[in-house]
């Protein structure tokens, strides 16, 4: 035995195991060369018989033999594990379902908001606003309100300290904008109302209207019946018509309710009308003359008409919504149907 042979048997042995396919086929090869019965303690053996002259440099040649055996058994240990780990989180399964991303949408109040508004956009309205928290004057006297007018009541507005109140009607912002706008004004107000309704399948205490306004010059009660025809057909279908009932509002002169005639049965009387062939669906009028004045406006030159309406209602006919709990509870499997 001489450090050639030695030298040799170690580059035999590192690149053995440079190449073991798997961590068994490496355990084997760590057996041969350094297990208890392997190739090293057989060395070693031998370097026994070896001139005492050659030991230290041949038994440098086995030191060499057994450090680069043992560090390449647990570098390619290793490496072995690293390709393993690799290959397993590379790996997808094809055939599992995949995650759905869940879509959100919006709400059904907003959605007839948003629609009822685009159509009167088209129409050459514009979508004007307003405060929730309201002065008494806006919400009521400047909508020509008599101070003893039931819509008042404590029983039916929420009054706050300081003069102030939650709005009852979106027609609040009509005094407000004729105000700070000289006309013609054409404008469509969507948003929240307040009223101290007990809460029932049809009645809640917080519900949105959408309010219209129109002045100017020459405005007639055929203006208002022309537009809400057209809005009927445009937001229920081609067939639906409207038809006019008078009725009283503080701030309109003559005043309308407006049905719609029945967009499930076409007219002939079916569960969502009642029977009747027509749903209500809003309050109308040519604006009073006192609440032009009010606002500034000179109500011998100028003349109006408004109308507003609930998009809970609209909402529920629409969609076949039964109780108009549903859009608050904010149950998105319901409200996903929509
Ligand atoms: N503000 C009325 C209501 O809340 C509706 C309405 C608006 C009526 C405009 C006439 C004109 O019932």
């Amino acid at each position: 035995m001489n450090i050639e042979e030695v030298d040799g048997l170690t580059a035999a042995a590192l690149a053995a195991l440079g190449s073991a396919a798997d961590l068994a086929a490496l355990e084997a090869l760590r057996v041969k060369y350094i297990g208890r019965n392997g190739l090293l303690p057989e060395l070693m053996q031998g370097l026994k018989a070896v001139p005492a002259a050659d030991k230290p440099a041949l038994g440098q040649a086995l030191n060499r033999f057994k450090v680069s055996v043992t560090a390449a058994v647990a570098a390619r240990q290793a490496a072995l594990a690293a390709a393993a780990k690799a290959a397993k989180a590379g790996a997808f399964d094809w055939s599992l379902p995949g995650r759905w991303a869940r879509q959100g949408r919006r709400h059904p109040i907003q959605q007839l908001i948003d629609r009822t508004s685009e159509i009167f956009r088209r129409m050459g309205f514009t979508v004007a606003d307003g405060p929730d928290v309201e002065t008494e004057y806006y919400n009521f006297d400047a909508l020509n309100t008599p101070a003893d007018h039931v819509s008042r009541d404590v029983q039916d507005t929420f009054y706050l300290p300081g003069g102030l109140l939650l709005r009852t009607q979106t027609s609040a912002v009509q005094a407000r904008y004729m105000e700070s706008h000289p006309p013609p004004v054409r404008i469509v107000c969507p948003g929240r109302c307040y009223r101290r309704d007990t809460t029932d399948a049809t009645h809640s205490a917080n519900f949105h209207q959408i309010e219209g306004l129109y002045v100017d010059t020459r405005v007639s009660l055929a203006d208002l019946k022309g537009d809400i025809d057209h809005f009927a057909r445009e937001l229920m279908g081609p067939g639906v018509k409207s038809r006019f009932r008078t009725h009283f509002f503080p701030f309109t002169e003559p005043s309308v309710e407006v049905d719609f005639s029945c967009h499930m049965c076409g007219g002939a009387g079916c569960r969502v009308c009642k029977q009747s062939g027509w749903i209500e669906i809003m309050g109308a009028g040519m604006v009073d003359p006192n609440v032009l004045q009010l606002a500034g406006y000179d109500p011998a030159a100028v003349m109006g008409y408004a109308f507003g309406m609930g998009i809970e209602r609209l909402a529920m006919i629409l969609f076949g919504i039964d109780d108009i709990r549903r859009l608050y509870e904010n149950d998105v499997r319901y409200l996903a149907q929509f």
